[in-house]
């Protein structure tokens, strides 16, 4: 007995030999396609736009959609929800506004709070949204890249309609493809790259924006300009004194232009998902982040794009890539639109690059962010930029320096003097 169960213990079968199997390669090709809507007053009965996008073949089944509100809009238009509300009752053969709108509190704050991004992920569970159903976002862009967040990960993906309600969101941050928040003191540490379905650029919610918001975003646009357009350059500067003055006409034609360079670059650049280590619509970014960060978010990010950009404009200058004339046009440009272009956090340990709190951290979290080789975005006149993968922090001290002396008031057609 003991002899049998010895003999079948002995292993049956050959010695097994590795086989050698060839790799194989796996291609998936997936095109995205979404339309970026003008509109003004979508919340009006006669506005069918919103009901067009959510269910563009009028299906007799309604579509199921939730939309999210920015709390900080509510200050200008205390009666969107109820707006909502009535619309979706107008439409309520085509579409369903499965619960009441949910509102979040607007700001980059959200962006630093994780339990937010749950709050959302939570309704969707709880009104039970399919991948067929949508995520109607509406707010300035920190609500849109945590709604993003949330949508693009519950269901690994629900679809996102966004309606931008800020001059920054309607000209950059909502026509784009990432979403995300903040996490470890890092800016948009999580985050995915989630093209929307839809984007609706709504002029009327920029009637009672706070003129901080209505400035700040205008950042953005003059980025856009710098690197890419000098004809849109010059005519922001022709128009700074309409858009201080809240011309609503001149500022739907700057988000429509800066919106088109933004939509252009992401589709036809080479790299909408960013895998590469060029990104050349962050010129001026990687202090802006870092600026952001240092004043405890006290700046908007506009406005630390701003200073960002009078940063690398002022190194491209002293660096004699930029003509004179050209780096205090942009200089003035910045203030006539009334723009800082320095704060003490960015001064305080310039001369300490390794500092914790110096402004100098951001080159290597920018890299970090990007990933690969540290590339930035430089100038080499209005409208042309172009990329470099070293820099020196001795003459981006000297900008620094030189930013911080600016003591020109900016009337318009005033001389930026310079102060070397
Ligand atoms: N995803 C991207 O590609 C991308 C690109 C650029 C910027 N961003 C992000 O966008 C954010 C900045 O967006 P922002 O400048 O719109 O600021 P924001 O979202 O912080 O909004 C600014 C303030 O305005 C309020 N608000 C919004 N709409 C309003 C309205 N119509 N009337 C009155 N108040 C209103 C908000 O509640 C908030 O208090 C940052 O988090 C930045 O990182 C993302
Ligand atoms: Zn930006």
């Amino acid at each position: 007995m003991s002899q049998l169960i010895q003999r079948l213990a002995v292993p049956a079968f050959p010695k097994p030999q590795a086989v050698p199997l060839p790799m194989l390669q796996q291609s998936v090709s997936v095109t995205f396609d979404y339309p970026v809507h003008f509109t003004f007053d979508l919340f009006s009965p006669t506005n069918g736009l919103l009901r067009s996008v959510l269910n563009p073949n009028l299906d007799a089944v309604p579509t199921n959609f939730i939309v999210v509100v920015d709390g900080g809009l509510l200050a200008s238009m205390p009666n969107l929800v109820a707006q909502i509300q009535a619309y979706a009752d107008c439409y309520a053969d085509r579409i369903n506004l499965k619960i009441t709108p949910l509102i979040i509190a607007g700001g980059e704050g959200i962006k630093n709070d994780p339990t937010q991004v749950t709050i959302v992920h939570q309704l969707i569970h709880d009104v039970g949204l399919c991948r067929h159903s949508y995520v109607v976002a509406i707010g300035g862009g920190a609500l849109l890249d945590l709604v993003g967040y949330a949508a693009a990960t519950a269901h690994r993906g629900i679809r996102l309609v966004r309606v931008p309600t800020t001059v920054l969101a309607q000209d950059d941050s909502g026509v784009g493809v990432k979403n995300g928040v903040n996490a470890f003191g890092k800016k948009n540490f999580l985050g995915t790259f989630t093209p929307p379905y839809a984007v609706i650029n709504d002029g009327a919610f920029l009637v009672n924006l706070p003129q901080r918001d209505w400035i700040a975003g205008i950042a953005e646009a003059v980025k856009v300009a710098l690197i890419k357009d000098a004809a849109f350059f010059w005519w922001l500067v022709a128009q700074a004194t309409a858009l201080v003055q809240r011309d609503l006409g001149v500022m739907q034609q700057l988000i429509h232009r800066s919106c088109q360079h933004h939509l252009t670059h992401i589709g036809t650049y080479g790299d909408p998902f960013e895998m590469g280590s060029s990104r050349p619509l962050d010129f001026g970014h990687w202090s802006a982040h870092r600026l952001e960060h240092l004043t405890n978010y006290r700046l908007r990010h506009g406005e630390a794009v701003a200073i960002g950009m009078a940063i690398d404009s002022t190194y491209s200058y002293l660096n004699g890539d930029l003509a004179e004339a050209d780096w205090e046009a942009i200089i003035q440009l910045l203030q006539t639109l009334g723009f800082a272009l320095t704060v003490p956090e960015l001064v305080e340990f310039a001369d300490r690059p390794d500092h914790p709190q110096s402004v100098f951290r951001g080159l290597s979290e920018f890299r970090e962010h990007l990933g690969g080789e540290l590339t930035l975005m430089m100038l080499r006149g209005i409208g042309v930029g172009f990329e470099v993968h070293q820099v020196e922090i001795e003459l981006y001290q000297r900008a620094i320096g030189l930013l911080a002396m600016q003591c020109v008031p900016n009337p318009i057609g005033g001389r930026i003097e310079q102060l070397d």
